[in-house]
């Protein structure tokens, strides 16, 4: 089984003083925890104070985006220099409100997964068919063409490089989750994709499910077979139901995925 991955996607959300209670609640109960990884990506103003206080425990911290340049005259944008820097370790890239609100291609969303990579973040790259896409059948075509656009000469040597997270579009932030069966074909569809490019390494990179995770889904979500972790907006801005995930995530880790 991959080690599974509990991530906090805050979005736009949070103050100072509530993103520092935030960190230092989740800092609390998490500790040393090593039967499952965390990671939390906040707004980029708070990532140093964020990580510096995370320091030291198994917990990544990451930038909800970057733009793929090195440096340069980008007013308003952050690199991935500046995130590792800051003491970032990953990076979450192609999310759909970034790919549907600021209207990000894929062969944009491929750069910056290069940038980061080259850079030493872990890319956390999301990939998702909208509602009307999944209705008209069109779902595999979708995921196909924004892997193939997003991971166009991405070289991976290693399955701890990148990370992949399905998000159906339609399930974000709505509350309607995918079910347990569609997001485990979906996924299992994103794994062989992903061996017919990278051959046996599919076996062991961790592709992470996200939309309306909480913790009344987690279970039965996380007991899937391709389904090796979360990545969690809503549910995760609270200690209490994000920690909740967690708790549930390291029990499968321990009795084992039975289905
Ligand atoms: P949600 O967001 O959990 O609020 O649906 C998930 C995401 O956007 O990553």
């Amino acid at each position: 089984m991959r080690k599974l991955l509990i991530a906090g996607n805050w979005k736009m959300f949070k103050t100072f003083d509530e993103a520092i209670d935030l960190a230092k609640n989740i800092e609390k109960f998490v500790r040393n925890e090593s039967v499952v990884d965390v990671a939390v990506f906040p707004p980029a103003t708070y990532i140093h104070v964020v990580s510096s206080l995370l320091k030291n425990r198994s917990i990544f911290v990451g930038a909800q985006n970057i733009y793929p340049e090195e440096e340069g005259a980008f007013t308003g944008e952050i690199s991935a220099k500046m995130v590792l820097t800051s003491g970032g370790s990953m990076t979450i890239l192609g999310h759909s409100e970034r790919r549907n609100v600021f209207g990000e291609p894929n062969d944009f969303i491929c750069k910056k997964v290069k940038k980061a990579m080259a850079t030493g973040l872990i890319p956390v790259l999301c990939i998702g068919e909208k509602l009307e896409e999944r209705e008209a059948g069109e779902t595999e075509s979708v995921l196909i063409g924004q892997l193939e656009g997003s991971l166009d000469g991405v070289k991976i040597d290693s399955p701890d490089e990148i990370v992949l997270a399905y998000e159906p579009v339609w399930a974000i932030g709505t509350g309607v989750n995918a079910t347990p069966e569609q997001a485990q074909a979906t996924q299992a569809f994103i794994r062989e994709w992903f061996r017919g490019r990278y051959g046996p390494m599919a076996d062991k990179i961790r592709i992470l499910y996200g939309g309306s995770v909480k913790p009344s889904n987690a279970e039965k979500l996380l007991s899937q077979a391709d389904i090796d972790g979360a990545l969690i907006g809503g549910a995760s801005l609270s200690s209490e139901s994000f920690c909740e995930i967690i708790a549930i995530a390291k029990r499968i880790s321990i009795e084992g995925k039975c289905q």
